[in-house]
């Protein structure tokens, strides 16, 4: 076993410039952190972008969101991968990120890079566009057992974009609906190194069944109560750095500088169990 770095992005809500969320310029961030990347010389296998890459976005915002991780990609001398999140949609994402034709069919795959073996999974289902919570099926989670009955040289990571992990101040209603099913498989394999996810907005590290699960923040934080019964959104730019070493992570959490400016408040029942 040889040491392997990565890099966990997650939560870039990118769309293409004029379409940004809250007038936040999205994409900046995303290329700050592969800039930060390249000039701290981390030189990861590969990057990985644990979902909802796009607010709502359309094919124009997916083949923009290509441009970009290309880009990022060529800077950092690694392949960028991505899962999907609940923001995300996988016809306009097939057609503009992929070019491929547009499908509904959930978007999986494993690939092995500097021997890790990275498998990213869609936990993205249409009834939980709404209401947030996620969901991996039943051909996936086949597909995922059948896979992890070899091991790779370095170990497995698994990317996908709901946590199975309860995480603070957040209502379990925004997980992974069927994460015990998926902690069952998961568990079956024999060089699994962690789960890495986003979609909660709030750095998280934790178990859940055992399971090393690793939660970034991306590009906003949720989750700082501000009082009269309201939870504050802030404008942050964040990336994991996990380094693999003999089957075992080591995540740090870099924080790039930014105003930390409130972008919005939400009432906290949304957030309540
Ligand atoms: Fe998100
Ligand atoms: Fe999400």
């Amino acid at each position: 076993m040889e040491t392997v770095r990565f890099v966990h992005m997650t939560d870039t809500h990118m769309n293409a410039p004029g379409r940004e969320v809250w007038s936040v310029n999205m994409a900046e961030k995303a290329k700050r952190i592969f800039q930060d990347v390249h000039t701290s010389g981390f030189d990861p296998a590969f990057v990985v972008i644990t979902g909802d890459l796009a607010q709502d976005g359309n094919v124009t915002d997916y083949a923009y969101i290509r441009k970009l991780a290309d880009e990022g990609s060529a800077l950092v001398n690694a392949p960028v991968h991505v899962v999907l999140g609940n923001h995300d949609d996988r016809s306009a994402f097939r057609e503009g990120y992929l070019g491929a034709a547009p499908s509904e069919q959930p978007y999986y795959y494993s690939t092995t890079i500097g021997g890790l073996r990275l498998i990213g999974l869609d936990s993205e289902v249409q009834a939980g566009k709404e209401t947030g919570f996620g969901l991996i099926d039943r051909e996936q989670l086949d597909w995922l057992a059948e896979e992890l009955k070899t091991t790779a040289p370095n170990g497995t990571v698994i990317a996908f974009h709901h946590p199975m992990l309860k995480v603070n101040n957040v209502a379990s209603k925004y997980n992974l609906t069927n994460a015990d099913e998926v902690s069952a498989v998961l568990k079956t394999g024999r060089d699994l190194i962690g789960v890495f996810a986003g979609h909660v907005h709030s750095h998280n590290v934790g178990t859940y069944d055992g399971i090393l699960q690793v939660v970034g923040g991306g590009s906003f934080t949720i989750g700082k109560r501000v009082g009269d019964g309201l939870v504050a959104g802030y404008n942050v730019c964040s990336y994991n750095l996990v380094t693999v070493t003999y089957g075992q992570a080591s995540v740090e959490t870099i924080n790039l500088p930014t105003p930390n400016e409130e972008l919005f408040r939400v009432e906290l029942s949304r957030f309540a169990d």
